[in-house]
């Protein structure tokens, strides 16, 4: 049995990265603070199970009991391999960094860095214990790589979790484990998320009229198509190479 921990399964691109592993047969748990009762019907149809967790991400001083629970789920005695998705963030605070808050930056360092570090450090901890071979995905961003004017916050902590997973990946190579860490890039895709970016000032954001575009011009990915590749690198998991930047555009 394989088994798949995915974060922000509600909606956008976790929840379909979530359906594409149900229809491959793999056993979700979802996070998010948010239900989808979508995906039950998928399992059901998929005859797998989809277990939901609601849990607010930003809770980082919780992430230890809930985890426990989860790992509980997948880490069974028949349980080949547990996949994590580490794929719930936000773009907010969207503004030039001296309007910033200190709430908002904390808010946005929770969820979108020290979330993914600590689940990934709790699922490669459990997997060590029960010899169980784990695959991390970290869900990163083209923002992380070059500087964009209103996206400070979102651009430091993805290039946080980019250099976190390279290190984890490291470690465990310099380790001689069968686990691995990878990111995956899915560039801009149709979701809630590109609808606040649309919806900044240009004040806040100076390529606001940019992005309005890409949606006017159909420029933005089906969070499915995405999720069917990402699927794709994943089921070939003796294929993926511990590390590396994987990115949809490579893909087409
Ligand atoms: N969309 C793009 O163009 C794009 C481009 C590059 C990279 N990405 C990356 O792709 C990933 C998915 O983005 P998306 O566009 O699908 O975003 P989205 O549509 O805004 O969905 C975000 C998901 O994360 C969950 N989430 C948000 N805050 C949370 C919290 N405090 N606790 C628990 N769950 C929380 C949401 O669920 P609840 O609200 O129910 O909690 C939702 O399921 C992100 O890592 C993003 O950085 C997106």
């Amino acid at each position: 049995m394989k088994y798949a921990v995915v974060t922000g399964t509600s909606k956008g691109f976790g929840a379909s990265i979530a359906e594409r592993l149900l229809k491959a047969g793999v056993n979700v748990v979802g996070i998010a603070r948010n239900q989808n009762q979508q995906l039950n019907q998928v399992a059901d149809e998929s005859r797998v199970s989809y277990q939901h967790f609601t849990c607010n991400l930003t809770d980082v001083d919780r992430l230890d009991r809930i985890f426990e629970k989860i790992n509980d789920q997948v880490f069974k005695k028949d349980t080949e391999l547990v996949y994590l998705i580490n794929n719930a963030a936000t773009v907010n605070p969207i503004d030039i960094a001296t309007k910033h808050t200190i709430e908002a930056v904390q808010a946005h360092m929770q969820l979108n860095l020290i979330a993914p570090i600590i689940t990934t450090a709790l699922v490669l901890k459990r997997a060590k214990h029960c010899g169980i071979k784990t695959i991390i995905t970290n869900i990163s961003s083209g923002a992380a790589d070059r500087s964009t004017y209103g996206w400070s916050a979102y651009g430091a902590s993805k290039a946080g979790l980019n250099r976190y997973t390279n290190t984890v990946a490291l470690e465990q190579k310099e380790l001689g484990t069968k686990h691995k860490v990878i990111l995956f890039n899915p560039s801009i895709m149709d979701t809630n998320m590109q609808g606040d970016i649309r919806s900044a000032s240009p004040e806040s954001f100076q390529a606001v009229d940019q992005f309005k575009q890409y949606k006017e011009d159909n420029q933005l990915s089906d969070t499915s198509d995405v999720a069917e590749v990402l699927v794709d690198i994943l089921m070939d998991e003796e294929k993926i190479i511990n590390g590396k930047y994987y990115q949809i555009k490579d893909y087409r």
